[in-house]
């Protein structure tokens, strides 16, 4: 096994080894890509405080998200077509975060099935939702969910319409992919990953073939997946969904304190300060940046969990600091899912592990508890005195 040291020699590993369609569908943002590349950036724009002499033994990252005992406070975010990236890669992503004690999440567009996922790891994940303007389908996906143990539903709010992806258009992206001359001479490359799929019957999304109405082949499925996002999703619609899942309700894509506040008072469990890692709005400001503002209107009164940029321990560390209680990473697992399958998710989550436990450890703290704003360097203005 290659020796991996950081999530960006898996990055490395991943683009020599899955399809360029693939890599392209993770590795980019919408239109300009200026959200995209700034939910890094901007990270990087927080500093932290060394502190020495200080008793280091006894570290603990160990916390809570949504009531749920975690390893460290990092779930893996929903991600569509993951066995796309890798066979059953929804199953070795799962099965990775189980053994690791992390929450994983099921994206609705999945190519593993809910009940696939259920099966083969045997242990409660969080499922995604995507309110699609099929209620019947929408009700039963629930309902799968709720049968399948799911034991908390992440609600994602801002995907009513699609954000544009220029490589997604011109490489014809679908899942299984069209086998066009230059998709022909890129797999020629891949021979690992083809070996992999040649291996697996799952290569379609597994939660909507055979479960939408006249769904059965790639065409019609195309066809039904771009009219079917839901774009009359609104507050009401929210809370009806709040209203019908018992389970813990976490809503994913706020990105403004007004909204904050509504999802506060629709009873919402958590909300995930998202922009969908920069692959909808673009010119929106960072997550990062803009959770000090939407922490300033809900305060504790919710929890408060953040993704987009996360590529580091140390990134994990200043969302803590800054008063998240959780976060979710990526594009940091499907690095690890597409370089190594299940053992580079896992490596992924150790890399994020170590580098999150040390840095603590360097800034004077020894729980994820103890974590707050006195950690960190923040340059004024960093959260803007936008008009
Ligand atoms: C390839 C890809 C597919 C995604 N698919 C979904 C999805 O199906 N549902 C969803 O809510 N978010 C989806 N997201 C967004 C992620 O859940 C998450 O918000 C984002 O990846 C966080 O940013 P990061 O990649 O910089 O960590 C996707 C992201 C990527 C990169």
């Amino acid at each position: 096994m290659p020796i991996i040291t950081c999530i960006e020699d898996l990055h490395r590993i991943y683009k020599r080894r899955v399809p360029k369609m693939f890599y392209d569908y993770a590795q980019s943002g919408s239109w300009t890509e200026q959200t995209f590349r700034e939910n890094c950036k901007d990270f990087e724009q927080i500093r932290l405080r060394q502190r020495v002499a200080i008793n280091m033994e006894g570290r603990s990252t160990a916390s809570q998200m949504v009531g749920q005992d975690v390893a460290m406070p990092v779930a893996l975010a929903p991600v569509g077509m993951l066995g796309m990236q890798h066979a059953d890669g929804e199953i070795k992503a799962a099965t990775a975060a189980r053994d690791f004690g992390v929450p994983f999440t099921l994206s609705t567009m999945s190519i593993c099935s809910i009940e696939d996922v259920a099966a083969a790891t045997n242990a409660p994940f969080w499922f995604q939702l995507y309110v699609m303007r099929d209620q019947d389908y929408t009700d039963r996906l629930i309902a799968r969910a709720k049968d399948a143990g799911c034991n908390a539903m992440v609600l994602t709010l801002d995907l009513q319409i699609l954000g544009q992806r220029h490589n997604d258009l011109k490489n014809g992206l679908s899942a299984p992919p069209k086998l066009t001359l230059p998709v022909i001479a890129d797999l020629a490359t891949k021979w690992r990953w083809g070996l992999g799929m040649l291996g697996t019957k799952r290569r379609q999304f597994g939660n909507i073939v055979g479960h939408a109405k006249d769904v059965d082949d790639v065409q019609s499925l195309m066809a039904w997946t771009h009219k079917q996002f839901d774009p009359r999703l609104d507050w009401d619609k929210v809370k009806e969904y709040r209203r019908r899942w018992d389970g813990k309700l976490i809503l994913k894509g706020i990105l403004d304190p007004e909204d904050a506040v509504k999802a506060l008072d629709v009873g919402a469990d958590a909300i995930i300060v998202s922009n969908h890692g920069g692959r909808q709005i673009d010119g929106a400001l960072s997550s990062i940046r803009m959770l000090a503002p939407i922490l300033d209107a809900v305060g504790d009164r919710i929890e408060v969990h953040l993704d987009s940029g996360i590529r580091s321990g140390q990134d994990v560390l200043k969302a803590l600091a800054m008063g998240a209680t959780g976060t979710m990473v990526g594009r940091a697992m499907v690095f690890g899912l597409g370089a190594m399958g299940q053992d580079g998710v896992t490596r992924a989550l150790e890399v994020i592990h170590k580098e999150l436990d040390t840095n603590m450890a360097l800034c004077g703290r020894k729980s994820v508890q103890d974590l707050d704003r006195d950690i960190l360097l923040v340059p004024k203005g960093f959260s803007g005195d936008w008009a």
